[in-house]
């Protein structure tokens, strides 16, 4: 059956570019790199991160965690940032979920509990934004949050991704179903 609707980003919009890095302010969102690795493992031994990214991670893991973003770069379907400072590696974000034909991609991120409290989060959310709609031309970013989860509330709303309503017991956590707040914001909101 033939589609009647023509592809909003053809292959190619990421892959043929290098993974650039990202200006957020004082922060800077730049690829990851293998020294990055002890950065990886504080994150997956926090409880909060545990909690709500549902993983643990090994040596190994983080090793291959890491390496696995320039792979998914070239075949298009995500991205994984470093977000850093001049101290060193305080989070992550990235795309996920990338849609190419629907131009829409999905967000994840953490941030090391010794960097909480500066909203790095949001920060970076917002550059990763900016940049998936002017440089990539994505219609739609979009996140999920356990409804128990209010700090990435927080992090979504001051980003600009709106509310936009709760989904009833759609993700499963290590303690039963929760019901997700979905969050999104377009390129017509900016
Ligand atoms: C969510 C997370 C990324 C935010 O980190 P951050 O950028 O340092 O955020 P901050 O600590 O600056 O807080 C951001 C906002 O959340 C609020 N907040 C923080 N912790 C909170 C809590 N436990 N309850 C309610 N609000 C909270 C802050 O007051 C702030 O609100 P404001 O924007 O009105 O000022 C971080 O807490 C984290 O990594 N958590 C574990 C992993 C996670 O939840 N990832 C997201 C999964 S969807």
């Amino acid at each position: 059956m033939p589609l009647l609707t023509t592809p909003a980003l053809r292959p190619g919009a990421l892959a043929r570019h290098p993974q650039p890095d990202l200006d957020a302010g004082d922060l800077r969102l730049r690829p990851w790199r293998p020294e990055d690795r002890p950065a990886v493992l504080t994150a997956y031994a926090d409880p909060a991160i545990r909690r709500w990214h549902c993983r643990a991670m090994t040596d190994d893991e983080a090793r291959d965690w890491i390496a696995s973003w320039p792979v998914r770069w070239r075949r298009e379907t995500g991205a994984g940032w470093a977000v850093t400072d001049g101290a060193g590696v305080l989070g992550q974000i990235s795309l996920r979920a990338l849609d190419l034909p629907e131009a829409q991609a999905e967000v994840s991120y953490w941030v090391l509990p010794a960097a909480r409290g500066r909203h790095v989060a949001a920060r970076a959310l917002t550059a990763l934004t900016a940049f998936g709609f002017d440089r990539l031309g994505l219609h739609r970013v979009w996140l999920r949050h356990s409804t128990a989860n209010p700090a990435s509330c927080r992090v979504a709303e001051r980003a600009g991704l709106t509310a936009e309503g709760t989904q009833r017991g759609a993700a499963r956590h290590t303690d039963g179903w929760h019901d997700m707040h979905l969050h999104a914001r377009l390129r017509a909101d900016t």
